[in-house]
């Protein structure tokens, strides 16, 4: 991708990254991504919004070349610090040797150790301050947590531009900026809600935080860090209420108890079972379905686990740990959010029943509430093990009521 102009004296000078796969290790990216960047010219300044992932700084630079010298710029505005739009700062840097960098207080600590360098000419962005370019003024607005505590908007209230970074983006790669040159819609929006589910799921009290700074600004343009540049009247009000809507709350009543489990003979899935009949005859309207770990999409036992009032958890132990389908969907628990959940560890095993201490630390580990009781059977559950199962499910489900 070249650069391109926006609107009068706004460039996106990013680039693209169409053949990435998986992002930040966790999350998959089947479109691609790309690394936006943007040169926003006054009369008497220029200012850089973003940077680029280092690996892209090449191109990088290139697109900066056709709009300006990079000597000529004045302000690199870091609006969030993660590597993907701060790793090529230190390459930059040398090449603007005017440039003073604003970012808010935490991203000025973060610069420090990306760039391993501990006199950046840095300024912090306070909220509501602002810089003048001459004819245009960038003002920052604060937006802790979307999705790192260093999170900023900047807005430019003469165009209507807000510029993002990762809020509202997408890993979504077309060759063109603008949404409007978008050639598969369904896709992109698919991106979108990946994207919103793998980053900002973890934050939504701050999403909704953030959307409300944003009531009352006539925005006629997103520019985000990642896919494509936001309009008014084509998908900037589509992503807008569909952050809003998957910020809501849902609240249907219901306490739902799901239980995961894996099982080598059968005998933690009878466990599982005899855990529903308690918890069942304590809360019988509960939402308490079994899922068999092996039998479901991990993304639907994610979102099942992260959404519910408390869950429960087995395994049988092989060679002396838990098994690797339960360690993956723990793999998958949102700890942000999950903190101080209740959660019921159980299963049968032949030896020593490793998985049950091993569940519970790193259970423990994300800081959830992780019953005292735990349901622990030898081989095959005998009437005792089923009635201390109920039992254990009934006391369990009583701490929710
Ligand atoms: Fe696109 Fe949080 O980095």
């Amino acid at each position: 991708m070249a650069s391109c102009k926006l609107t009068d004296n706004i460039y996106s000078v990013g680039t693209l990254n169409p053949n990435m796969r998986i992002f930040d290790v966790i999350m998959t990216t089947e479109f691609g991504t790309s690394y936006n960047s943007y040169i926003v010219k006054g009369s008497e300044k220029t200012a850089l919004i973003e940077v680029c992932h280092l690996d892209f700084f090449d191109r990088y630079i290139e697109n900066i070349r056709e709009v300006c010298d990079p000597a000529e710029i004045d302000y690199i505005i870091l609006n969030h610090c993660e590597p993907d739009h701060s790793g090529a700062l230190a390459r930059l840097l040398p090449l603007c040797p005017n440039a003073q960098i604003y970012v808010s207080q935490a991203g000025s600590i973060y610069l420090k150790n990306i760039t391993n360098c501990s006199s950046l000419p840095v300024t912090v962005a306070k909220d509501g301050s602002s810089i003048d370019l001459g004819g245009r003024v960038l003002k920052f607005i604060p937006a802790p947590f979307l999705h790192w505590p260093d999170s900023m908007f900047t807005w430019s209230e003469s165009d209507g531009v807000l510029f993002s970074c990762d809020f509202l983006g997408s890993h979504y790669c077309e060759p063109y900026t603008l949404d409007t040159r978008v050639t598969y819609p369904s896709c992109y929006k698919s991106a979108v809600k990946v994207y919103y589910d793998a980053i900002f799921g973890p934050f939504k009290p701050y999403v909704v935080a953030g959307l409300r700074k944003l009531d009352g600004l006539d925005i006629k343009m997103a520019c985000t860090s990642h896919g494509p540049v936001l309009t008014s009247g084509c998908m900037l009000e589509y992503v807008l209420d569909r952050y809003a809507e998957w910020s809501c709350p849902v609240e249907n009543g219901k306490i739902s108890i799901p239980i995961f489990f894996c099982s080598a003979y059968g005998n933690t899935g009878l466990i599982a079972q005899e855990i529903r009949n308690g918890i069942l005859e304590t809360i019988p309207d509960a939402e308490c379905e079994i899922y068999d770990i092996n039998e479901h999409p991990m993304s639907e036992l994610q979102y099942k686990l992260n959404t519910s009032s408390a869950f429960a958890v087995g395994s049988p132990t092989i060679n002396g740990d838990a098994v690797a389908p339960v360690w993956n969907l723990l793999s998958h628990v949102d700890a942000i959010n999950n903190k101080k959940k209740p959660v019921l560890v159980f299963g049968s095993y032949g030896w020593s029943g490793e998985a049950i201490p091993n569940l519970t630390v790193r259970l423990t580990g994300l800081k959830m509430t992780v019953y005292s009781d735990a349901v622990k059977v030898q081989f095959v559950p005998s009437e005792a093990d089923f009635e201390n199962a109920r039992a254990t499910g009934k006391s369990f489900a009583g701490q929710l009521r």
